[in-house]
């Protein structure tokens, strides 16, 4: 009997630097979990790194560093798919193609392309749509703001449709893009009245996405935040960044409600201890007993018992450049495979030339 096909899973996560504990418990903590039960593919994104324009020099080491991260965290190139989103040049191709079933405003609506373009626009999160609509048309301050930019979540609905995955293991922050992409491939079924790409939805083993904090009080952790945790931190560095985490003067009466840098120190507290420490916090917490300095420190050595064992790993597949290569190869080739047979159909039902 041949066994049912297994559902398809994909995800990558942008080459900008080191990984931080977001990455891992939004993203990555989910692709070892699901290894054995699933077609899992997850792949390094570069070319959606080009889009801050990267110095190349740091490109290179950043494709290297995400895989020797992926690999120490357990990821297991028997069991995934593992590539380089440029090493599968169908991606391309097929990113060319949807572009033209995306409209210019849905893509200028996004929350995510907003942010950037404010930043590269040295405008504040006051600024609307309009004043940004205003200064990407104006000829002085339009060049500053890239196409790549603008076609990012076409790109990244390319990644996903190509392989037809369906479960899309992401953060909070990428389900508008996940939403996209359902528009997109629902949009190319109905023009051509096609069948051809499935819907694909986040995945969290039915949980909902998360968020994980920055410590410095309000927002996500993030590198453009500059207030990452990283897995390759050493004890040291890592236990100062918890410690200086923003705080408040305490709970003042029994049972008060939590300020945002305190919630945010439970929710990594939630992440990384056992249920009997959080509970032992937030009974503190309700009677007025806490110390935040004991819960800094708790917090501390609970996140290094998640990154010490993935940073004792790092170096020694960093040094291995040999075994690098050969799994970057392996998972190239599987992954176009796929990728041509996808990109060949779309093309057919475009009506482009076969002959
Ligand atoms: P960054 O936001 O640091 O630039 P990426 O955009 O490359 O990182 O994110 C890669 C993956 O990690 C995505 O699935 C994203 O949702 C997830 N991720 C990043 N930061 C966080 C966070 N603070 N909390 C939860 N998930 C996150
Ligand atoms: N946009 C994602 C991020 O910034 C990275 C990404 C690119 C991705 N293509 C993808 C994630 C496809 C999931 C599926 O984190």
């Amino acid at each position: 009997m041949t066994e049912p096909k297994k559902e398809i899973i994909l995800s990558g996560i942008r080459a900008t630097g080191n990984l931080h504990i977001g990455n891992y418990f939004g993203a990555l903590r989910k692709f070892v979990a699901v290894q054995n039960d699933y077609d899992c593919n997850f792949f390094i994104a570069d070319l959606h790194a080009l889009t801050t324009n990267p110095d190349p020099e740091q490109l290179h080491a950043n494709v290297k560093s995400v895989l020797a991260e992926y690999l120490a965290a357990g990821l297991d190139p028997e069991k995934s798919t593992i590539y380089v989103q440029s090493d599968v040049p169908e991606t391309t191709e097929m990113y060319l193609l949807l572009n033209m079933h995306v409209g210019i405003g849905e893509l200028m609506r996004t929350v995510s392309f907003k942010d950037k373009a404010r930043k590269a626009l040295g405008l504040s999160p006051e600024n609307d749509e309009e004043d940004i609509e205003k200064q990407v048309c104006g000829s002085d301050t339009g060049r500053r703001v890239n196409a790549g930019l603008l076609t990012y979540p076409t790109l990244m609905a390319a990644d996903i449709l190509i392989h037809k995955a369906t479960k899309v293991p992401v953060g909070k922050d990428q389900l508008q893009h996940l939403e996209l992409t359902r528009r997109f491939a629902r949009r190319f079924n109905s023009f051509y009245n096609v069948d051809l790409f499935p819907e694909p939805y986040d995945f969290d083993f039915g949980g909902a996405p998360i968020k994980v904090p920055g410590l410095d009080g309000s927002g996500k952790m993030g590198k453009s935040e500059g207030n990452c945790i990283y897995l390759v931190d050493d004890p040291k560095v890592l236990r100062k960044k918890v410690m200086r985490a923003v705080t408040d003067e305490g709970p003042q009466t029994p049972d008060s409600q939590m300020s945002e840098p305190i919630a945010n120190l439970f929710t990594l507290l939630e992440l990384t201890s056992t249920p009997d420490v959080v509970e032992h916090f937030r009974k503190a917490y309700a009677d007025c007993s806490i110390r935040y300095g004991d819960l800094k420190k708790q917090l501390a050595e609970d996140i290094l018992a998640v990154t010490t064992p993935i940073r004792e790993r790092v170096n020694d597949i960093l040094a291995d450049d040999g075994y690098l290569a050969k799994v970057l190869a392996a998972g190239a080739e599987r992954a176009r495979e796929r990728a041509a047979a996808t990109l060949s159909e779309m093309r057919h039902v475009m009506g482009i030339r076969k002959f």
